[in-house]
């Protein structure tokens, strides 16, 4: 069996958290993998989580299953921290998943079980794992065009027009907030043109929502998934706790599948179940009765959204100084777009042999394609980083 083994394609994004470790260079710079460090470089436990898992280990007296979906509790939470009031809780079917990966993974399954033809339709570029995951599960999938190599903003025109080759049940996957790889996202009208697009069309929207609260705030970040689920008659919602809680290794995260139709939710919310017991039988359930203890215990929903807010403001801060600085050292607006890109992450816009110059010449490193994670920089960093994309001529 094992002699029939192949090699699988390693994960571009992992494997640079490798190469990045074994960097023996003392100055040597992470802007890889998305995970928020702060300016000391560490990703520290967030206060309202620890208090959280103090206040847990006194009162947990079990550690028996819960149920296939997770704790109801975790579900209301996080459906009323990603859609508020948006649509009717008793429209919303919910299962906790084993990050917003697993959300993901599950809601193409669900799909491929519903509409074995329909097709997913991803942003160009959009987070490698997701097609990753489609390539895996054998579902095609359509590249729209998203990033435009100009700007660094979204190409809107492109994408419309790449939208019309959309057949009824066909997926559309759409990053809820902070575009991951690009940081270039859409504004609210255009969210509504591409709503109604895809009612027209009588295709599914699913929104990838992993970063919320990284963006323009708590509420802004959610204000996409609250029109798009509130204007079409069906949607799929993967969302992520990894990063606005700060528990990636907790593997925390919410598939939930919104329907008009309140008689379907009985039979959503069962196979949401049935997947999950084919996949992993039971959730995590450690880092979900962490988020749903801060969520329903205002004064750690107070602390939890003022240091998520910090967070926020930090990476703006930063994402000014370097756009400040290029500019400073270029004589050019060229790199405004930095400033004007929301989430962790912003792509250069530079080629794989740049990219490369960068990590070679100055150990710098950032994903191929030139997402930088801008959590990765501090103060002192900004300068090191700018003079060393004049210096490779970006
Ligand atoms: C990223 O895009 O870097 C993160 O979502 C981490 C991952 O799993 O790829």
């Amino acid at each position: 069996m094992f002699a029939n083994l192949k090699p699988q394609p390693a994960d571009k994004i992992l494997a640079l958290v490798k190469a990045f470790r074994e960097d023996p260079r003392a100055e040597k710079i992470d802007l890889g993998v998305g995970v928020y460090k702060n300016a000391e470089g560490t990703t520290p436990v967030m206060r309202a989580v620890k208090t959280a898992e103090k206040q847990l280990w006194e009162i947990e007296s079990t550690k028996s299953y819960v149920g296939l979906a997770g704790d109801p509790a975790f579900s209301d939470v996080m459906i009323d921290l990603v859609l508020g009031d948006a649509v009717e809780r008793s429209n919303v079917a919910a299962a906790a998943t084993p990050g917003g990966t697993g959300a993901c993974r599950q809601a193409f399954e669900l799909m491929q079980m519903a509409n074995p033809d329909a097709r997913v339709f991803v942003s160009n570029p959009t987070w490698p794992n997701h097609t990753s995951i489609l390539n895996y599960l054998g579902i095609e999938h359509v590249p729209y065009r998203y990033f435009d190599a100009d700007t660094r903003g979204v190409d809107f025109d492109g994408m419309l027009e790449d939208l019309k080759g959309l057949k009824a049940g066909d997926l559309v996957l759409l990053h809820g907030c902070c575009h991951n790889p690009t940081g270039a996202n859409l504004n609210l009208t255009q969210w509504q043109i591409v709503v109604d697009v895809l009612n027209e069309k009588g295709a599914i929207p699913m929104i990838d929502i992993a970063y919320q609260g990284f963006g323009d705030g708590l509420e802004e970040d959610a204000a996409a998934a609250r029109l798009v689920a509130s204007c079409v008659p069906e949607c799929l919602i993967a969302a992520s706790c990894s990063k606005n809680f700060g528990i990636y290794r907790e593997r925390t995260g919410l598939l939930m599948a919104v329907s008009t139709e309140t008689s379907r939710q009985g039979l959503n919310q069962d196979t949401l179940a049935f997947l999950n017991r084919q996949n992993f039988s039971f959730p995590p359930d450690h880092g979900a009765r962490l988020v749903t203890m801060v969520l329903q215990d205002p004064d750690l929903r107070a602390d939890w959204a003022k240091e998520l807010e910090d967070v926020r403001l930090g990476m703006l801060g930063l994402r000014e100084q370097l756009a400040g600085e290029l500019k400073r050292l270029s004589g050019s607006d060229r790199f405004g777009f930095l400033a004007q890109h929301r989430g962790m992450f912003s792509r250069l816009g530079t080629t794989p042999e740049m990219v490369e110059r960068l990590r070679a010449e100055h150990g710098i490193y950032m994903v191929g394609d030139s997402r930088m994670n801008i959590a990765g920089l501090n103060a002192q960093s900004v300068p090191i980083l700018a003079q060393a994309i004049i210096d490779v001529g970006v």
